[in-house]
């Protein structure tokens, strides 16, 4: 009878196959579930990932993630086959901005420019002057000559860069990401409690009430980098629950609390082993951005891969 292992195997190398028969390669965000992330080409947070993207030499990427993440590494590789395992996970923050709302800040302030986060649909995009990550985000903003700025869609890490830099005027608008918004300062407090011992790690996509809980506060890369640095012997983590992974695997001895209960994304959690055999397989999942669409947004893109720097 097939174990769930042997199962498991099958798919595994099923997969190597078709990678090498179209000349694919697989890039995964921290957040997909562990036996996707194990049989990645490239694992990382949102930036690295989009800088990864640029320069493949394979000519199909399949990307284990939410759809903004395809549609960025189509629109930074428009000559290139970009394959999403489940086409329907999608980030609900990336659509909680609006054109319209865009257009009026930017009649309102003459100097506006509009950062626009990575986790945004590609018609944000077109419509900005500069994207970025939660890694970058700080950064960039500090390099604009611009005294004023529309953060969309996540108010959370508007504010966040937005405390850190004085100095610049902030429009702020009311997206969030339902997984870090679950997350309360109160929960954050219980677990510190429980866990006196622990460092507290929190993506910027949570509230500004939890940050102030936080010992440090980075990208998905940041709080496993951290983690892994430190001389702490525990951690209590304020993001999705996909970088216990990579923190485990780096750190076989140090322990990991989460301080929620809710700490899953569903669209991350779409992605299986099985759904990227399929993709592969079928040549299903193909993300496609129209011309205009993709040209108007690669330049907020470009300006973030060159400002990041
Ligand atoms: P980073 O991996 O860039 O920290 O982003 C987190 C996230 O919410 C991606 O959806
Ligand atoms: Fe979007 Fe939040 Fe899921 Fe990231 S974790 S994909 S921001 S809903």
């Amino acid at each position: 009878m097939p174990t769930v292992e042997n199962e498991r195997d099958s798919i595994v190398q099923e997969i190597e196959r078709l990678k090498n028969e179209k000349n694919a390669v697989i890039l995964a965000h921290y957040y997909v579930c562990d036996e996707v992330q194990a049989i990645a080409d490239y694992i990382g947070d949102s930036y690295y990932l989009a800088k990864v993207a640029v320069g493949l030499k394979e000519s199909t990427i399949v990307f284990a993630g939410v759809r903004f993440m395809g549609e960025s590494a189509k629109i930074l590789n428009p000559e290139k086959t970009v394959l999403m395992p489940d086409i329907n996970a999608d980030c609900p923050m990336a659509h909680m901005a609006d054109v319209e709302k865009i257009e009026e800040v930017r009649k309102n302030y003459e100097d506006v420019a509009v950062v626009c986060y990575i986790n945004s649909t590609a018609e944000l995009k077109m419509h900005s002057d500069v994207c970025v990550t939660s890694a970058n985000a700080m950064k960039i903003v500090e390099k604009l000559p611009n005294k004023n700025i529309y953060f969309i869609p996540d108010e959370n890490l508007g504010r966040y860069i937005a405390e850190k830099l004085p100095e610049k005027h902030f429009i702020f608008n009311d997206g969030f990401c339902h997984v870090h918004k679950a997350v309360t300062a109160d929960m954050v407090k219980r677990a510190k409690e429980s866990h006196p011992e622990a460092e507290v790690l929190i993506h910027p996509e949570c509230t500004l009430e939890v940050l102030a809980e936080a010992d440090y506060i980075g990208s998905t890369s940041g709080i496993i980098e951290y983690a892994t640095k430190s001389d702490a012997k525990e951690f209590i983590i304020s993001t999705e629950l996909g970088v216990l992974y990579q923190l485990k695997k780096n750190n076989p001895t140090k322990k990991f609390y989460a301080a929620g209960p809710t700490q899953i994304c569903p669209n991350m959690k779409k992605v299986t082993l099985e759904k990227v055999r399929d993709c592969l397989r079928d040549n299903t999942g193909v993300i496609e951005v129209g011309s205009e669409k993709r040209i108007k947004s690669l330049e907020p893109l470009s300006r973030m891969l060159q400002l990041a720097q």
